[in-house]
């Protein structure tokens, strides 16, 4: 294959989309206009545990408009395969509150919504257990953590170099239950014909949820059919297929009409996954001169009692820092709790909190600078694995932050910058994130008038992954951008990994790069004469099932100023920058948009969200976005995002590692460090309310 000057990767492309979205041209799940349409309204579990013994669905039927009430008593029968999270309706147990009991349809989401309020259900009530604790007597270790680690991995013998360190850290750090809330709640309108079911969702990957409904139906893959050309963000909620979309199926199968359903902000707190609250306890042993002799790294997480969901909090460590002996574990508790989920950087970004909070500790312990301390510690090869690393530029971060953000001078000693009212203090932390890469169809077609059409089932959760692929498929072509259109968002078209684990356009591009570098040779050997009409297809199954002889990570520094009042504790961000060695960026506007997105969340995460369980009925009280606090403009000061060069040739043919999440690894960290230079208070459990600064 030859390779191509790039002429639109590395450009600012505007969202081929934009126009679309700005004037509200664009469709999302629930904006399909589909004839003869109802409405689900769902009723959720009270109860946080127990059996449902009797559901009174009278009163509910006799209101107008009122079509059906489904129940377990009466839903259709769906094949028990899967994540048993999605068996809805089939069964009386209630394994966590809110989850999904009956659905009222109607004509109107008005008289489906009041009619689901007068759906009787009585309840067998059993003692629920809510409460993760590290000392749980249900405590144990998964087979496995995802996407599909070792749960606990060892080097050396660290108890005894933590017993022989002349420094240690030896701290608890625990992170809250988190929820996303995108702009877009789930929704689904699902319909069947003759043909099967076609399911309009908000989802992060068409061919993934395709293949996850068609077998609870009994039904093949081909039998369904996922559109979603436009979804409003996901950050992982929307990438494992939840209850709803299931329901509205059933819905629609038990009535014979398109089923509306648009998940409430509140129920999205149940029902459409979450991130686990994680209780991390770090050891580091160390030389005087900051050299890691033992790093110790063990999280305890929680899952539901109907679906093992084991987050790989520790497995960053795994790869950030040499030192001899080493050691990182998972412990999770089954608990009567919905089923946790991914959000954003799932594992790396609580995970790292803890981490560079201890790296920030030790650095102090030893007296030195946090940045010297990280520099000491690079490893030459990955420590766990001894692969090289494909690239691993993090010292550069490191440096260029210093640099921008304009560290050189720091007092490092705590508590002493005074503005007015205000405590001044500034962190650093690293970040991480793994690059991964799925096997992907994609099609190449040449159309008359010099148009050129590339078909793959990917997705664009808001990222600019259509534009990207438009800029990836136009050099291959050796194209102009306008000469490319890009038809994603529906499973249809040819199979494609999900937008997750920073993975989109890693995945995606592969394919769609070989779909185009075929196309053109086949165009060439045809010569010059105006080939239109011809399509041709790849799959990179064969391509990505090599394994990689290199460690293959995203890094990034991450730059914190906070003011902290004296008198009330409030903390604010002032200023955040961020360094980021991510392989090829293939283009600034939207990858600095992915970098700000994520430390934004990222600054979120370390001052305001925290889903709040309710111990005595059992749930998160907190959710509406009244209660739950993100992160709003006045919130947010200025955030900088820049990266280093970074050419890596062993990634895949546009050389670049994902950008969707390393952005809020870290940030959390940073921040929690640079409260700790304001105030001297060390706050190791987040978020970092104002509580927890009043001395
Ligand atoms: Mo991302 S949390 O892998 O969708």
């Amino acid at each position: 294959m030859t390779t191509v000057a790039a002429r639109a990767v590395g450009t600012e492309a505007d969202r081929v989309e934009g126009l679309e979205k700005v004037t509200g041209r664009a469709r999302y799940a629930f904006e399909h206009p589909i004839e003869d349409m109802v409405y689900a309204a769902p009723v959720p579990s009270v109860v946080a545990r127990g059996e449902v013994i009797a559901v009174d669905v009278a009163e509910a039927l006799t209101f107008p408009g009122v079509i059906d009430v489904l129940w377990h008593g009466n839903a259709p029968k769906l094949e028990r395969v899967g994540n048993a999270e999605l068996h809805v309706l089939q069964s009386p147990r209630v394994a966590y509150r809110g989850q999904y009991i009956a659905v009222v349809i109607a004509k109107t989401l008005e008289e489906a919504r009041e009619a689901a309020l007068r759906v009787g259900v009585e309840y067998a009530v059993e003692r629920h257990d809510v409460g993760l604790r590290a000392d749980h007597p249900r405590l144990y270790r998964p087979e496995r953590v995802n996407p599909d680690l070792p749960a606990d991995v060892q080097q050396g013998d660290p108890d005894t170099a933590l017993a022989a360190a002349p420094v240690t850290v030896d701290a608890v750090y625990r992170t809250p239950a988190e929820h996303n809330n995108p702009m877009e709640p789930h929704a689904t309108v699902a319909r069947w014909d003759a043909e099967g079911l076609t399911l309009y969702d908000s989802t992060q990957g068409a061919t993934s949820l395709r293949d996850a409904v068609a077998p609870l139906f009994g039904i093949e893959p081909s039998s369904v059919r996922v559109i979603a050309p436009h979804v409003g963000g996901g950050f992982g909620a929307k990438g494992e297929p939840h209850p709803p979309v299931v329901l509205a199926a059933l819905a629609a199968r038990r009535t014979g009409r398109p089923v509306k359903l648009a998940v409430t902000r509140q129920q999205m707190f149940s029902v459409t996954g979450y991130r686990t609250p994680t209780i991390q306890r770090v050891r580091l042993g160390a030389h005087p001169d900051g050299h890691l002799t033992a790093i110790v790294h063990d999280a305890v997480e929680q899952s539901s009692t109907i679906h093992e969901f084991a987050e790989q909090t520790t497995t960053p460590t795994r790869i950030m820092y040499a030192a001899p002996n080493r050691r990182t574990t998972h412990r999770l508790v089954r608990l009567d709790v919905p089923t946790p989920s991914w959000m954003r950087a799932p594992g790396e970004a609580p995970g790292m909190f803890a981490l560079e909070s201890a790296m920030d500790e030790l650095a102090a312990a030893c007296g030195l600078d946090p940045i010297e301390l990280r520099i000491r510690n690079e490893p030459e090869v990955d420590p766990e694995t001894g692969l090289p690393f494909s690239s691993r530029n993090l010292v550069a971060c490191l440096r260029d932050g210093a640099r921008r953000f304009g560290w050189a001078d720091r007092d490092p000693a705590p508590g002493v910058r005074r503005r007015g009212r205000l405590l001044i203090g500034t962190g650093v932390a690293a970040s991480t994130y793994p690059v991964y890469r799925s096997a992907c169809q994609a099609t190449a077609r040449a159309e008359p008038g010099g148009i050129f059409t590339v078909r793959i089932a990917a997705a664009d959760i808001g990222t600019g992954a259509r534009t990207v692929l438009t800029q990836i498929a136009a050099d291959v072509l050796r194209v102009p951008l306008g000469r490319v259109r890009v038809a994603i968002g529906d499973s249809a078209l040819p199979r494609a990994s999900l937008a997750g684990g920073s993975s989109g356009t890693a995945s995606w591009g592969t394919a769609v790069t070989r779909a185009c570098e075929a196309l053109r040779d086949e165009l060439d050997r045809r010569g010059g004469t105006p080939s239109t009409g011809v399509t041709v297809s790849v799959d990179t199954t064969e391509e990505n099932g090599e394994p990689s002889r290199f460690a293959r990570h995203a890094f990034g520094a991450q730059f914190a100023e906070v003011g902290v009042d004296r008198d009330t504790g409030e903390a604010r961000v002032r200023r955040l920058l961020g360094v980021f060695a991510v392989g090829r960026v293939l283009n600034p506007k939207t990858a600095r948009s992915q970098f700000i997105g994520g430390m934004t969340m990222g600054l979120s995460m370390a001052l305001l969200e925290e889903s709040v369980l309710d111990r005595e009925f059992g749930d998160y009280l907190n959710h509406d976005l009244a209660q739950y606090h993100v992160a709003a403009c006045a919130d947010v000061p200025a955030v900088e995002a820049y990266w280093v060069e970074e050419s890596d040739p062993h990634l895949n043919p546009m050389g670049s590692k994902g950008i969707g999440e390393i952005g809020i690894v870290g940030t959390a960290a940073a921040v929690a460090n640079a409260v700790h230079h304001a105030t001297g208070i060390r706050v190791r459990d987040l978020p970092i309310r104002l509580d927890k600064l009043l001395t």
